[in-house]
């Protein structure tokens, strides 16, 4: 590792908010945390919704992780959340998750939903942590490429 990347390893990351510029890099960290990925044509399309807000964190350059989430009047839906290997466990998503929170409060969202397979561990983790409860679930919605199906369990977090 050069002298910069272990600097920028061990540094916090900065967090803010995600425009079209990170598209490579969100399409790129997809990619790697889920079976199937986003191209950069979809993560540029969801950039640019204006109802589609999205957090990034960043270590000197390079994109530690981000969350994305879209907006109808006063309900948003969590659409990804994925924090490089290398940053991994060390609370990162916690603190990009609440700030988007806070971020969407702020814009009017009363209500948070989102999807998440039964057997991610560090996510279930992540979103019990932050208050989000099962409300709904969907048999065996996602299909981990071998054949192996999961149910799908659905989230909700009330702001107010
Ligand atoms: C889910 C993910 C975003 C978590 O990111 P992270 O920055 O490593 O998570 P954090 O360090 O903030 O930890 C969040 C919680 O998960 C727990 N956790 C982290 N890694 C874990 C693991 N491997 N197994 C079980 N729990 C774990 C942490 O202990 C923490 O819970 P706590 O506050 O009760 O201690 C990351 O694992 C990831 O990118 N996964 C691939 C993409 C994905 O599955 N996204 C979620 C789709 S809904």
């Amino acid at each position: 590792m050069s002298f910069l990347t272990n600097l920028f390893a061990r540094a916090e990351p900065v967090l803010s908010e995600a425009t079209a510029r990170d598209t490579p890099a969100i399409a790129a960290l997809h990619a790697a945390s889920f079976a199937r990925g986003w191209s950069e044509d979809e993560v540029e399309r969801l950039l640019s919704e204006h109802s589609v807000l999205t957090h990034r964190a960043m270590a000197g350059s390079a994109l530690a992780g981000f969350i994305m989430s879209r907006i109808a009047a006063d309900e948003a839906e969590i659409l990804s959340v994925a924090v490089d290997k290398s940053f991994r466990a060390r609370g990162l998503s916690k603190i990009l998750l609440a700030l988007h929170m806070r971020r969407l409060a702020g814009l009017g969202v009363r209500t948070i939903f989102l999807e998440v397979g039964e057997t991610n561990d560090p996510a279930a983790q992540l979103y019990a942590g932050a208050g989000f409860e099962e409300v709904a679930r969907r048999a065996n919605y996602y299909d981990d490429g071998s054949g192996r199906t999961t149910d799908a369990v659905v989230l909700r977090r009330d702001l107010f």
